[in-house]
């Protein structure tokens, strides 16, 4: 038995435990059942371009010959649409959960005690800070380097750019530099607010080229003629940064809003029946095409910032999903960021249309739009759509 291997470098194991494996089966797969007998034997649901999502998911079935992350992103029109619209996928596909979206949920939702977080921790939900309920929420939080990670292949391994004279030349290999880098090379857990304590699925080899869901509104978005809102920009991080470029889906939901409308009264809690829903999956984006060029600059750009500090002698300890305070902050930085967030958001508006709604204002689209919002955050707003708390 090689035990000395085991105590000199145990290599992170592959796969969570198999009990946590199997319940999270069970949780994933109780969910689907519920879902889909809720869309199916109490609604009306339709969907579009199914099939073709399906054999996307088929080609992806294998782990080990998986080749890149897949990215969904849709719009978000009620606080039941995940785990409801997967309802609309084959009980099959809950049962393998490595080949079942990851989804990001508010924090102050489905993570404020030990149960709800250990439920959605199972059900493959990753605790994500919203900026307006949180100071750890935005950009640059845990969970979204987590996202990057799920959507790409570990090991992640450090970079060590540059050595400054001043550290001793024997720095091991392990030694956590950047403080706050909250994945310390092959742990298992991570932390969003610096004290909590989550496992950190991307550091299994089983999770690798996950896939990823999300719906960049950031909140529940209720419009009059089913427009967007604007998208934040967490999207184009994982659009960027993931290595390799991961396949695109975009979707769109329509239906859900009339399940739980923001409106209903009591018992608000209760989603109602006998609706009509549509999910719609789009064709696979074209990646290459539609974000090559910009990837390659983000490419330029990290590649720029890790020579400069090179120059000034500055440490670069970065695993994939790191940033430098430039990488964070800079004009061309945001710029990248901005602009991939818009050509996905055509994506999204691309498979809006298919299902024969009429092209949005233009003006839906822009930042500005949204700041006459006011200070009201949530229920009916000026323009007559909903906006919810999630
Ligand atoms: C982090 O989250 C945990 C669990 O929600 C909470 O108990 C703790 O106070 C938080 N820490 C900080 C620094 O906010």
């Amino acid at each position: 038995m090689p035990v000395e291997k085991a105590i000199t470098s145990p290599p992170p194991p592959s796969s969570p435990t198999l009990p946590w494996r199997a319940t999270s089966t069970v949780v994933m797969g109780m969910t689907a059942v519920i879902s889909r007998a809720f869309l199916y034997g109490l609604n009306k649901t339709e969907t579009i371009g199914l099939d073709r999502f399906l054999e996307i998911l088929d080609a992806r079935k294998d782990v080990q010959n998986r080749e890149r992350g897949l990215i969904t992103v849709s719009n978000h029109v009620s606080v039941v649409d995940d785990p409801l619209v997967w309802g609309v996928l084959p009980i099959r596909y809950a049962l393998n959960p490595s080949n079942h979206r990851w989804s990001l949920g508010s924090y102050d939702i489905c993570f404020t005690n030990k149960i709800l977080s250990k439920f959605f921790t199972l059900g493959q939900v990753l605790p994500t800070h919203r900026s307006q309920h949180s100071s750890f929420g935005g950009l640059f939080q845990p969970t979204i380097t987590q996202s990057i990670r799920l959507l790409s292949s570990p090991p992640f391994p450090k970079t060590y750019s540059a050595v400054p004279s001043s550290r001793p030349s024997t720095v091991s290999e392990s030694t956590p530099l950047l403080a706050d880098d909250p994945f310390s090379s092959g742990s298992l857990t991570y932390s969003t607010n610096g004290t909590d304590s989550f496992p950190a699925p991307s550091a299994y080899e089983a999770n690798r080229h996950a896939w990823v869901h999300i719906f960049p509104e950031g909140r529940i978005h209720q419009h009059p003629k089913k427009s967007l809102r604007y998208f934040k920009w967490g999207i184009s991080r994982l659009i960027l940064e993931s290595e390799p470029l991961p396949d695109i889906v975009p979707m769109f939901i329509d239906g859900n809003q009339d399940i739980m409308h923001e409106s209903r009264e009591f018992p608000r809690f209760l989603p109602r029946i006998g609706k009509n829903v549509r999910v719609a999956f789009g064709e696979k984006v074209d990646g290459e095409k539609v974000f090559g060029e910009l990837r390659a600059k983000w490419k330029n750009l990290v590649q720029l910032q890790k020579e400069a500090l090179i120059k000034k002698g500055a440490l670069m300890d970065m695993e994939m999903g790191d940033l430098t305070e430039g990488l964070k902050h800079s004009k061309e930085a945001q710029a990248l960021r901005e602009e991939v967030t818009l050509r996905i958001r055509k994506e999204v508006l691309k498979v809006r249309a298919s299902l024969g709604l009429p092209d949005e204002d233009p003006k839906q689209g822009l930042v500005e739009t949204w700041i006459e919002e006011g200070p009201k955050r949530t229920g009916q707003m000026d323009d007559g759509s909903f906006v919810g708390e999630t």
